[in-house]
């Protein structure tokens, strides 16, 4: 809060021409668009889990995800959506979602804000937040039984293009959500990938 106020106040004094928006209430933007009546671009207070949609699933609400250690730099630290299972540890215990963005918040932790996803690419947070978010996801209910009836995380208006994939680097390879995996890629295995589809949960 105080590193925004800085920024802002800074943004201020150094470009008095330019309007400046803080990035707590950015213009909204439709990151539901083309999604349905079902669709919402904001919600709180919710848990992210991938359920296979080609394989069985153990239960309806699938593999809970957390936020995994990927890499640190000056000031920043780069986290992927994992598994519990290859990451067992969860300091980001609650997302919310405000205007399409992706937000991860946690005791004594600055909150982790979601990056743009280019495909090919994994599903990623920076902590603590560096600037104004990107306004690309929605949540769209979805009322089949067979699902469970979580509603699905969708980015760049998509919801079906979301795959579980292993890292390549050994050995303490997390398993990452992977928008679109690219079968070039070098930081997981291509042919490990399995499709899902990322259910909110808790919301009600
Ligand atoms: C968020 O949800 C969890 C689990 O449903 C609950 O224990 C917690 O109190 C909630 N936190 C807030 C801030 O509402
Ligand atoms: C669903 O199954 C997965 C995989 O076995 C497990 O990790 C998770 O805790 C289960 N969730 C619920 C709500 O039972």
């Amino acid at each position: 809060m105080f590193a925004r106020l800085a920024l802002l106040s800074l943004a201020v004094a150094t470009a008095s021409a330019a309007p400046t928006v803080p990035d707590t209430t950015q213009a909204p933007v439709d990151s539901c668009a083309g999604l349905g009546s079902g669709a919402f671009d904001t919600a709180d207070n919710f848990t992210l889990a991938a359920f296979y949609t080609s394989l069985p699933n153990a239960n309806a609400t699938g593999l809970p995800l957390v936020l995994g250690s990927v890499a640190a730099t000056d000031g920043a630290e780069y986290k992927a959506l994992s598994t519990f299972g290859s990451f067992p540890y969860n300091q980001w215990t609650s997302l919310s979602l405000i205007n399409g963005v992706l937000t991860g918040s946690g005791e004594d932790v600055p909150d982790a804000q979601a990056m743009s996803v280019p495909t090919g690419k994994a599903l990623s947070f920076v902590t603590p937040p560096q600037g104004a978010a990107p306004q690309i996801f929605c949540a769209v209910a979805d009322t089949d039984p067979a699902h469970g009836g979580f509603p699905q995380l969708a980015v760049n208006g998509d919801t079906d293009s979301f795959s579980l994939c292993p890292e390549t680097t050994a050995p303490n390879a997390l398993v990452n959500i992977v928008y679109n995996p690219d079968e070039g890629a070098q930081d997981y295995v291509f042919e490990q990938c399995t499709p899902v589809a990322l259910h909110l949960v808790g919301l009600y």
